[in-house]
């Protein structure tokens, strides 16, 4: 690879261990995936903070790093916790994990990083712009920086986006390189969709038609998709399709750069609603843990769950899962006092599928494709998967 004099001096270990290290990581990456330059980087979102996915190891890597002198050179942040930082013990979490839970954190805002949690940066604070190099991880906020932002970034993992947090700079190859951002099959929707249950079922849909082909997508058919829909989205075609790109003409910003490849896949009304079907395999009588938030909640979705909880009790577990500043907007303005008067809980920094909750509950009621995916896969759960206000009923019921 081909490095500027400031980047080579980094390899050289001119600013330090742990910048030299970060850059030997990304010098590396580079050359196995045929990258001949560096890019400059405006943000980073890194993953793997659980203390559930890390576990001792990945400790002891975060916190030689913040010991060697790292030190974040753009605006980073972290993607959800164990745990909710300043509440753990209601949500079942024991004291030996919150304890290397906050090492983990600790090591994090040693090295300057921005300790939000949440798998929505772009919605508190962390909003790259169109045509930004940024360095993200977490699947489902890498395709909506791709998709929905126009912003350029890879499917980093929680080690190399750690590295370009540290040095401001990635390899230039995947789809920070124009050539890669152009759509190679057309799918064409002949469905309805509204509710974020749909878009994470089309999610699920061409997952199934593209057959484990890392193709970008030009999805045509979709008339309107809010931001909460397109967050569905994203998590449920990064989840089924390995997706981390896809354009979306009169809704995502580069879909007019490109014409609609030929090839051309359809989906159907009967099989967005098969897909949707697919996805619960618990009778209601099971649910005994209701989640929305998955990716983490808008301001907007609170707003909406504490209209419809306001003066009602809730007779199962509910989690709503969103970023802490997100939670002290919902503080200041009475949506966290009318959810928990009701027995919910609003959860900072963690969700149901993070958390270390494996086995601790039968079935999971959520709008969420994805989620639906890691209660089976991870926790052991089944689940019903309905749409968001259908949800919140349940947790009524
Ligand atoms: Fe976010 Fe957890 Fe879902 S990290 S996308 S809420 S699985």
């Amino acid at each position: 690879m081909k490095l500027t004099p400031e980047e080579q001096a980094m390899l050289d270990g001119a600013a330090g261990w742990s910048t030299r290290k970060a850059m030997e990581i990304l010098v590396t990456l580079g050359t196995i995936y045929g990258a001949e330059r560096m890019v400059e980087v405006t943000s980073v979102q890194v993953a793997g903070v659980s203390y559930d996915n890390l576990g001792e190891a990945g400790l002891a890597f975060l916190a030689e790093m913040a010991e060697g002198g790292g030190r974040a050179r753009v605006l980073t942040t972290l993607n959800p916790a164990g745990m909710d930082v300043e509440d753990w013990r209601p949500l079942g979490i024991d004291a030996t994990f919150a304890a290397n839970q906050q090492r983990v954190l600790e090591a994090f805002a040693r090295m300057g990083v921005v300790t939000t949690c949440s798998c929505t940066p772009y919605l508190v604070g962390n909003l790259p712009r169109y045509g930004e190099h940024i360095a993200w991880a977490e699947s489902s906020a890498v395709c909506y920086a791709n998709s929905v932002l126009g912003a350029r970034t890879n499917r980093e993992g929680g080690p190399s986006a750690l590295a370009a947090a540290l040095t401001g700079r990635t390899p230039a190859y995947g789809y920070h390189l124009d050539e890669n951002r152009r759509p190679e099959v057309t799918v064409q929707v002949n469905a309805r969709l509204e509710e974020n249950t749909d878009f994470g079922a089309l999610g699920k849909v061409i997952g199934a038609k593209l057959e484990g082909r890392k193709v970008v997508p030009t999805i045509v058919g979709v008339e309107r998709a809010s931001l909460e829909n397109l967050k569905s989205f994203c998590a449920s075609i990064a989840t089924y399709a390995g997706a981390a790109l896809f354009h979306m003409p009169g809704i995502t910003p580069e879909a007019e750069r490109f014409s609609c490849p030929a090839e051309t896949v359809a989906v159907s009304q009967d099989e967005i609603d098969a897909a949707a079907r697919s996805l619960s395999d618990a009778e209601p009588g099971e649910v005994d843990l209701v989640s929305l938030g998955c990716p983490h909640l808008s301001l907007r979705e609170v707003a909406r769950i504490a209209e419809l909880l306001e003066g009602k009790q809730v007779t199962k577990e509910f989690w709503i899962t969103t970023a802490r500043p997100t939670k002290q907007i919902a503080d200041m303005m009475g949506y966290t006092q009318i959810i928990e008067a009701a027995g919910a809980r609003i959860v900072a920094d963690t969700c149901c599928v993070v958390a270390p909750i494996r086995g601790r509950f039968t079935a999971l009621a959520t709008d969420s494709a994805k989620a639906c995916y890691y209660a089976r896969a991870k926790n052991r759960f089944k689940t019903l998967f309905m749409p968001f206000d259908e949800v919140v009923a349940e947790a009524l019921r």
